[in-house]
């Protein structure tokens, strides 16, 4: 087990995990998705999705890869062999069928999914960059309503530009993965996670005091229930299960460099305190300084490039807020990208035996040659968004929940997680969520996605 690394510690593990939670899903989707679907409704069924069914998954993962200490596919395989072995051999048809029954294809499905969300991820992430090069530089401060759309425009329609962009933010991610479980991932976060919550701070006292700023909140967190509709119900569990990294196994591979004496309940709980926290902050940060602005709440996935680079052009200060928000986007966005790849560099270590240098560096340089289309076409991007972080990541979630409800058993799954922590005073809560609620809610995201098309 020593040769795939182990979290140095506790603290270690709740930040990587963390900064694996934490990222454009929180700072760029979050506020958008919220801003789209009317505000402070979005936000309460948000939050009972994140405690319900997202928390409740979150422990599964955790536990099923710190029971096995093996990736997505070595996980699912290890609680569950599958066919094979001895009797009689089967005819060709049973044997095929027999081998797409397998619960492992489900650790497969989130390996492939790992690839491909890291492929566009990494696109938008070097949006985050390219923006805080405009704003070091003070392009920024020349951006307007007028001309706002037509920046971003040229900008992410520029083919060289975006491929260097996508290939520096690949190269970063594989610089710190390939150095490791404690010396890289986790030595990371505990730099980055602390200055991403001062810049956070900074930010916050900004926005509140700007003008016209209560009306920003008042649609933040005044719920108006004529609102509520299926469609928001459906995006705020997807928004839950994206943001807390679930499905395609990133924290089953993270719960397997877990301790065996560290506390589950207690470690997962702080890591969706601390999504959901920086969720709601920028959410503080951005809808103020929208209305501030006068601008539309519901712009869509811009929101962040289009709207926001204008706020700061007028506001006092901007020149120095400007930067430190293109600078807060780009680390959140690291540390999720060095989650997404460890999933693959896992499955390469235990499965294919490559060292995790060579593994870091082949997938990387793969995932960059997946990734271009998605920085040439902003269409192909929301297609790959679509099939892999809305409905790969939902059947990934769906699996889980069905596999440690009802393959591995949740009285066995409860002896893992409560392992390290005295009791587990939500057990019974937990048993429920993840046998029925959970799967219930999964169902209708699928529906949501496949019959009405829904996408987030
Ligand atoms: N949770 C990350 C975010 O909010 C995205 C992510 C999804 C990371 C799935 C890992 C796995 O940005």
């Amino acid at each position: 087990m020593s040769s795939r690394g182990n979290w140095g510690s506790k603290v270690g593990f709740i930040l990587a995990a963390s900064g694996s939670a934490v990222g454009l899903g929180n700072i760029w989707r979050f506020p958008y998705t919220t801003g789209k679907n009317g505000g402070a409704v979005f936000v309460l069924i948000y939050l009972v999705a994140i405690l319900v069914v997202a928390l409740p998954v979150l422990i599964a993962e955790v536990a099923l890869g710190r029971f096995t200490g093996k990736n997505p596919v070595g996980a699912f395989a290890a609680v569950r062999p599958g066919p094979g072995g001895g009797g009689p051999s089967p005819s060709p048809g049973r044997r095929i069928l027999k081998s797409l029954m397998q619960w492992k294809l489900v650790g497969y499905l989130g390996v492939l999914t790992g690839f491909m969300i890291l492929s566009y991820y990494s696109v938008i992430a070097g949006w985050t960059v390219g923006y805080f090069f405009k704003a070091v530089t003070g392009e920024i401060q020349q951006i307007t309503t007028a001309n706002t759309e037509q920046v971003y425009h040229s900008f992410v329609s520029n083919p060289l530009l975006q491929i260097c962009l996508l290939a520096f933010f690949l190269f970063l991610t594989v610089f710190v993965v390939a150095r490791g479980v404690s010396g890289g991932i986790e030595r990371f976060a505990k730099i980055l996670m602390p200055v991403l919550l001062g810049i956070l701070a900074l930010l916050l006292v900004r926005s509140l005091t700007l003008s016209n700023a209560s009306a920003g909140l008042a649609f933040y967190l005044k719920p108006d229930f004529s609102k509520f509709s299926f469609p928001v119900v459906v995006e705020a569990l997807g928004q839950a299960f994206f943001s807390m990294s679930l499905g395609m196994g990133t924290m089953i591979t993270y719960g397997s460099y877990v301790n065996k004496t560290e506390n589950l309940p207690g470690s997962t709980a702080w890591i969706a305190f601390f999504d959901t926290l920086i969720a709601f902050l920028a959410g503080l940060i951005i809808f103020p300084a929208i209305f501030h602005a006068g601008m539309d709440p519901a712009g869509g996935p811009g929101l962040v490039f289009k709207i926001l680079p204008v706020i700061f052009a007028q506001m006092p200060g901007g020149l120095i807020f400007g930067p430190l928000f293109f600078l807060l986007l780009s680390i959140a966005a690291l540390t999720s990208t060095i989650s997404v790849l460890e999933v693959p560099v896992a499955f390469a270590i235990d499965e294919l035996k490559l060292n995790r240098r060579k593994a870091a560096w082949i997938i990387g340089i793969i995932t960059l040659g997946v990734g271009i289309p998605s920085a040439l076409s902003e269409n192909f991007l929301g297609l790959w968004n679509y099939i892999w972080g809305n409905l790969s990541l939902s059947i990934g979630a769906l699996g889980v929940a069905i596999f440690v409800g009802y393959v591995w058993k949740t009285s066995k799954a409860l002896l893992e997680i409560t392992k390290g922590s005295e009791r587990f005073r939500f057990a019974g809560f937990w048993i429920l969520s993840i046998k029925y609620i959970t799967p219930l809610s999964i169902v209708l995201i699928l529906v949501g996605i496949i019959v009405l098309g829904i996408t987030f």
